[in-house]
């Protein structure tokens, strides 16, 4: 009986001595290693089984970004000519959007066209840029179709700004030059359009949805709101 109570205490002993090795911050033994590995691939990882053997892939042809409409019109004289005559401009006509519209004109257009759109502008004034024309120009007879295809491509010298500014903001910028037109023309005054829906996102049910899914997504995460979000996509 006593020889087994020594038993006992060595076999306590040379148990704990074993067991002290053990470090908690390593796996142990591990007897089936695919249960414990998973084979998830890192972003932007090398492997052999993908094409090119990188793990990251380019977008399926012809997909486009959330948000983002594509421009069907080609930045060509037909293009152009192809815009002057069908494009229309899909916000309506309201004293929000031409205020906006005149605060991005500002920002982004009078300093060659001018606060009235004359063509004078400072850069102009100074001729640190030549040609700039004004918008009642018969012999370009601008229409809200061939303002909208000239920011989005720009025109010989003049850049495009479709990096800057989002679909809805040029069209709100295509109002305001369109209003400057009728100022220059001397026409009467464009009655505000009232009752419609105020943006393109109001307009079209599609982006309604999407709008909800992305204040649903974002619900939670705190800091970004759904209005920050859309202007992260553009
Ligand atoms: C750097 C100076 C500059 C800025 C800034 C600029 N433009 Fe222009 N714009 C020009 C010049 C120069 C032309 C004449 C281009 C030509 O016909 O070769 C022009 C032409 C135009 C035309 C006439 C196109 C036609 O049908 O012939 C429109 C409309 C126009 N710009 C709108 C805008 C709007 C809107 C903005 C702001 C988003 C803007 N521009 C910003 C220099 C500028």
């Amino acid at each position: 009986m006593r020889n087994l109570f020594y038993k006992a205490i060595i076999l306590f002993l040379v148990g704990g001595f074993v067991m002290s090795c053990a470090d908690n911050d390593k796996p142990n033994y591990q007897f089936m290693p695919d249960m414990y590995e998973p084979i998830g691939y890192e972003a932007y990882g090398e492997y052999d089984v993908f094409q090119n053997g990188q793990e990251a892939k380019l977008p399926a042809e012809g997909s486009i970004p959330r948000g983002w409409m594509p421009y069907d019109y080609e930045n060509t004289p037909d293009g152009m000519a192809n815009a002057k005559a069908n494009l229309n401009n899909p916000l309506p006509y309201t004293e929000d959007n031409l205020n906006e519209g005149k605060q991005l004109y500002t920002i982004y257009c009078a300093v060659c066209h001018g606060d009235n759109g004359d063509g004078q502008g400072i850069l102009a004034e100074r001729e640190k840029i030549l040609g700039v024309p004004s918008y009642d120009d018969a012999g370009r007879a601008i229409t809200e179709g061939s303002v909208y295809h000239v920011i989005y491509y720009g025109l010989n010298t003049m850049g495009s700004y479709a990096a800057q500014t989002s679909e809805e903001e040029r069209w709100k910028i295509t109002h305001y030059v369109m209003n400057l037109k009728n100022e220059l023309e001397g026409g009467e005054e464009i009655p505000f359009e009232e009752g419609k829906e105020a943006s393109i996102a109001e307009a079209n049910p599609v982006e309604v949805e999407r709008a909800q899914e992305n204040a649903e997504e974002v619900q939670g995460e705190g800091a970004v709101t759904g209005e920050e979000e859309e202007q992260n996509n553009n």
